[in-house]
């Protein structure tokens, strides 16, 4: 059966006239376009031999035969299941039990399967603050962690990316409330000194939601992650994660104590207003935590060729000082730069993913990396040869990240501040400790 099509131009579908708050906002996006000569997301499609450095697959399970033939048997023994919102799932099943498996793989009492880390972030913030609760968050924090201080109607407070003494002032103006950061930064791949964070939120009675979707399945013996990994897990109230990184599907999750989680299952807006994860999945990521588990080569192999190719970028004169993990990110500035660098790139055959405006301030677009552990040697030297020739195409000496580095390295984390604040912390009112002199 063909599917019915309709010429919508010829017919002139959308015949009402749209009102200028829409029309504002879709020319200002076209015209952003348009100045750029080029959509800077709408790069060229990969050939057979591109090296691909786009997907969050860390540790290449993307296809894996045991997690696909665990989903497929369990597509036919249950379908979908039911398709309606979580609150109501009783009982044991395969949802169950990938929750309970996996809280004793992140050293929590209890988890909850969400449909997305969107979902997971929003919901969480939205239920455990309101007006009242000042939210602080890192100014790198993702989107999700934002929207979640909105939905819950709080005001954000950011603080210095990794700075315990800009949390503490600001902790000291506004008082206890909820501290939201990520163990690993999703632009820039740094990490959070998280030992002195908690230690802060403690002194001050804050609770901590602590984001692990680039380091649950990637750090710790079994893929714990950063937190149990680093000994924390019992002073972190809550712990989130998308599962479409190291999980390499669609989902999320919140752990923590039993009795918090069970509060967030039935009212987070998130949890009760939305349908849940379907049976096939969570039986996907059952195999997937078991793989991840018992295959801790995966890990090494996978830091053994991030450190590989960013001392390999920074011979290059690459400032990828930031990034302590798997994400490494080459920040051209402007986006007519990346675009230029995506360019270089891609014709190489070496594919990035870009991130500019809403994701990063205007100014510090960048392509990143996301580094996996199937990388072969060849592919990893040829990245770096691909860099080293396209250095002058690119003007990477003109590039300020590179200017910071090369000619101000003390300057480098100073202006590292500036990276989201126009971008998913957009429109908020900077306090006047992160305002630089
Ligand atoms: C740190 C972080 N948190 C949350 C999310 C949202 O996860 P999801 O794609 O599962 O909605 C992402 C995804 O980009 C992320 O990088």
């Amino acid at each position: 059966m063909s599917v019915p099509q309709y010429d919508f131009k010829q017919h002139q579908l959308y015949k009402t006239p749209e009102p200028p708050f829409l029309t504002g906002r879709v020319d200002q996006y076209q015209e952003r376009v348009a100045r750029n000569g080029s959509h800077i997301l709408k790069g060229r499609r990969p050939g057979d031999h591109a090296v691909l450095l786009v997907s969050n697959d860390y540790l290449a399970l993307a296809g894996h035969p045991t997690i696909i033939d665990a989903q497929v048997e369990a597509l036919q023994t249950y379908g979908h299941g039911l398709l309606r919102s979580d609150v109501y799932r009783a009982g044991a099943g395969p949802l169950r039990q990938f929750e309970l498996n996996l809280a004793q793989l992140m050293e929590a009492e209890d988890t909850v399967l969400c449909q997305s880390g969107w979902c997971a972030n929003v919901g969480l913030i939205q239920s455990i603050a309101d007006a009242n609760t000042p939210v602080y968050l890192d100014m790198h924090a993702h989107a999700s962690l934002w929207e979640g201080a909105r939905s819950a109607g709080a005001t954000p407070r950011p603080f210095r990316h990794n700075s315990a003494q800009s949390l503490e002032r600001l902790i000291q103006r506004h008082g206890p409330g909820v501290v939201a950061v990520e163990t690993v930064y999703s632009t820039s791949g740094s990490m959070c000194p998280l030992d002195e964070i908690v230690e802060l939120a403690e002194r001050y009675g804050c609770i901590m939601v602590v984001d692990e979707s680039h380091s649950l399945g990637l750090f710790g013996e079994q893929g714990e992650g950063l937190t149990a990994s680093w000994g924390l897990a019992g002073r972190v109230h809550f712990r989130t994660s998308s599962l479409s990184k190291a999980f390499a599907a669609r989902g999320g999750i919140v752990a923590g104590r039993a009795r918090n989680i069970e509060f967030f299952r039935y009212e987070s807006k998130t949890a009760v207003f939305s349908s849940g994860i379907l049976p096939h999945e969570a039986v996907g990521f059952q195999a997937t935590l078991v793989v991840i588990a018992a295959e801790n080569w995966r890990r090494e192999q996978l830091h053994h060729n991030a450190d590989i190719l960013r001392n390999a970028l920074n011979a290059l004169d690459y400032n990828v000082d930031a990034s302590q993990s798997q994400i490494i990110s080459l920040v051209a500035g402007p986006e007519s730069r990346t675009i230029i660098l995506r360019d270089a790139l891609e014709s190489r055959g070496v594919f990035g993913s870009v991130f500019c405006w809403p994701a990063t301030a205007t100014s510090r677009s960048l392509v990143r990396f996301s580094v996996n552990c199937a990388l072969s040697e060849e592919q990893l030297d040829r990245i770096v040869s691909v860099c080293a020739e396209i250095r002058d195409e690119i003007g990477l000496y003109n590039w300020s990240s590179t200017q910071r580095r090369v000619l101000h390295p003390l300057d480098n984390g100073v202006a590292d501040q500036q990276l989201n604040i126009d971008g998913v912390g957009g429109r908020f009112q900077l306090p006047d400790d992160l305002v630089d002199p």
